[in-house]
């Protein structure tokens, strides 16, 4: 069953901006609007996401500001934070108003400033990304991101037997995928051999298992069902799911299963009525390439532990069984934190329109985002699949 639609998308490249908050977000919600063929007008709410502007660059109340900015101040305007995934849950959230009635056609997005142009070099923007986790558990320990995911990771490799050289072809596949991307925050090749070789960042992760600090914003026009076949290349959202997971990490039944991913994956697929395996393709929350082969077996692509396994043997390559993250992910395209669920949807959008070049999935009708918050604590799930 279709819940809602999305009709138009935008982003602007993801990388380094010496643009403010309210021109990066301008650009892509204008560039969505002209994709839909919609002006102010004809949006009735918005749904806004930005994850830490009032920490990085003293910006709060942004929704308000942003709505004024792209000529749609006076209606509802909110803006969420739920960490990494506080844009895929603005989506959800708008496509759930849409879906009961509640608003007709919606601007959707997110962005944020990550870089060095904020005035935050990579030791305080580590710090202050460090504010998602546990106030009392896990910032005093000194506890940041990188090291969320590396102890997450290492339990993977201890039970499974996943290797740093299968992490490795992860970063390999999606710096690829980022050739094919003009939006990419890397649009360069790399090797297994020069993942290996980077400098240490928390064991098991070196430089290029991480994704990068980035800038940049996206944005959608999501509208009804009804009024859907009215715009030119619909694609419809047939299910979304959002779930939790205990925090701090010490309560975790697992600290590799990644729960919320598999709760929220459960809804969306019992939503859209299909399962795993009528997915085409994903874009996954990779923001370390460990969290890739967690969010992979979460999401029902591989079974538990042939994550690692199954990205060494390329089968997640965009000419795989099982494309992941054929945008170039976290990892290449980049991941300004309030920007990056609503990306992640304007590639689901572009590749089932099949406007996306050289890294087009053949014959995809459906596609699933998987983005998470925090450590793992918040998972958003969305389904989108060609209109019938
Ligand atoms: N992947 C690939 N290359 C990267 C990179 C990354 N993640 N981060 C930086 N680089 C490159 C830069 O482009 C630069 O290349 P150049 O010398 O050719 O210009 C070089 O590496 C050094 O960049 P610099 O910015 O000085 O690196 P840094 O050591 O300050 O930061 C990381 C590198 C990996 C520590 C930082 O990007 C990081 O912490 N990433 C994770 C962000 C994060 O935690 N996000 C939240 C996830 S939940």
């Amino acid at each position: 069953m279709t819940r809602a639609s999305v009709v138009g998308a935008g982003m602007t490249a993801f990388g380094v901006h010496e643009s403010t908050l309210s021109e990066l977000f301008a650009t892509a919600a204008l560039d969505a609007y002209d994709d839909a063929g919609v002006g102010p007008a004809d949006i009735d709410a918005f749904y806004f996401g930005n994850a830490m502007g009032g920490q990085t660059e003293n910006d709060t109340h942004l929704a308000p500001k942003l709505a004024t900015e792209v000529g749609i101040a006076g209606v509802p305007a909110q803006r969420f934070e739920d960490a990494c995934a506080t844009s895929a849950s603005a989506f959800k959230n708008a496509v759930q108003a849409v879906d009961a009635g509640i608003h007709d056609t919606v601007l959707v997005g997110g962005v944020e400033r990550c870089t060095p142009e904020t005035g935050n070099g990579t030791g305080e923007m580590t710090r202050i990304f460090a504010s998602a986790s546990h106030r009392q558990y896990e910032q005093p320990t000194g506890l940041t991101f990188p090291g969320v995911f590396a102890l997450m990771t290492k339990r993977h490799m201890h039970v499974y037997g996943t290797t740093e050289e299968q992490l490795a072809h992860v970063a390999v596949k999606n710096h690829r995928n980022g050739t094919y991307n003009p939006r990419a925050h890397f649009g360069r090749e790399a090797t297994v051999e020069e993942v290996l070789d980077s400098p240490i960042v928390a064991d098991p992760f070196r430089l290029m298992d991480c994704c990068p600090f980035s800038d940049g914003a996206a944005a959608v026009i999501v509208t009804s069902d009804d009024l859907a076949d009215s715009y030119d290349a619909p694609v419809d959202v047939t299910g979304v799911g959002q779930a939790t997971d205990l925090v701090p990490l010490g309560l975790k039944s697992t600290l590799y299963a990644t729960q919320a991913a598999r709760d929220a994956s459960a809804k969306a697929y019992e939503q859209a009525g299909i399962t795993a395996n009528d997915v085409d393709f994903a874009e996954v929350h990779d923001c370390f390439t460990g969290a890739e082969v967690l969010a992979s077996e979460a999401i029902g692509f591989f079974e538990d532990g042939e994550g690692g396994p199954a990205a060494a043997a390329g089968r997640s390559a965009l000419d795989g069984d099982r494309p992941i993250n054929p945008s170039g992910g976290l990892k290449a395209k980049g991941h300004p934190i309030g920007a990056t669920g609503t990306a992640q949807i304007v590639e689901l959008t572009e590749q089932l329109r099949g406007d996306v070049g050289e890294r087009q999935i053949d014959d995809a009708t459906c596609g699933l985002a998987h983005n998470l918050g925090g450590d793992a604590g918040t998972t958003v799930i969305s389904v989108m699949e060609v209109r019938g």
